[in-house]
């Protein structure tokens, strides 16, 4: 994994060395993020990962939500620079659905993993690469994951994607290694 990240640091050092932040992400998902927020209990984590295959970026990704009424879709957003914790973005990935609106059942666990690759990507992302979709994340904190349902279908739970390690750990071993 550190390879995909040292070769990008190499490349792109010129131009935004704080590209190269982390492979691993996370998303913590809840009511009280969405806009606007929703008070509800439901709740959700998230983990991505960052990996070079093929000479092209994937992301692995797994979702896990405790939701007694189920999930129609768990989509990737990108949102506005503007304002990124309080604005709706526009889909660039959906990472599981959309699901049979017939079988709304209650989720307590993994709702769904799998591997993200670039003709995945559409919306803001169409035609980009993986690499592209990272560098969102790590240039702005733009890409946040949202739960859509039967109750709430333009979103019940929502967490932003955050580096899952230290970057300035991460940094420093980009250093020492290069
Ligand atoms: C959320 O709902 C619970 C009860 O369902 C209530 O006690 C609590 O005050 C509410 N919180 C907010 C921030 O509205
Ligand atoms: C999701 O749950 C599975 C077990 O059901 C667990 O192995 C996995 O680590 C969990 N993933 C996340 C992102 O919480
Ligand atoms: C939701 O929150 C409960 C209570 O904190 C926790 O036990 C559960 O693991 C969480 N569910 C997910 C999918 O993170
Ligand atoms: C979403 O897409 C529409 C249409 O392309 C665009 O006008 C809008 O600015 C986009 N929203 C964000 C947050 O980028």
């Amino acid at each position: 994994m550190r390879i995909l990240c040292l070769l990008l640091a190499f490349v792109i050092a010129l131009h935004a060395p704080s590209s190269c932040m982390a492979d691993e992400y996370r998303a913590t998902l809840d009511g009280f993020s969405v806009v606007p927020p929703l008070n509800i209990s439901n709740n959700g984590t998230a983990t991505f990962t960052f990996k070079e295959e093929d000479h092209t970026a994937v992301m692995y990704f797994q979702v896990n939500i405790t939701a007694p009424g189920g999930a129609r879709a768990a989509e990737l957003h990108q949102a506005s620079t503007q304002d990124p914790l309080n604005t709706n973005g526009n889909t660039t990935a959906v990472l599981w659905g959309p699901h049979d609106p017939h079988q709304d059942k209650p989720v307590d666990g993994q709702l769904g993993a799998g591997k993200l690759t670039t003709p995945d990507l559409f919306g803001p992302l169409k035609g980009l690469g993986i690499i592209n979709l990272k560098d969102q994340i790590d240039n702005g904190g733009l890409i946040y994951l949202v739960i859509l349902t039967k109750d709430h279908p333009e979103g019940e739970m929502r967490g932003q994607l955050i580096s899952a390690e230290n970057p300035y750990a991460t940094d420093i071993l980009a250093v020492a290694a290069g």
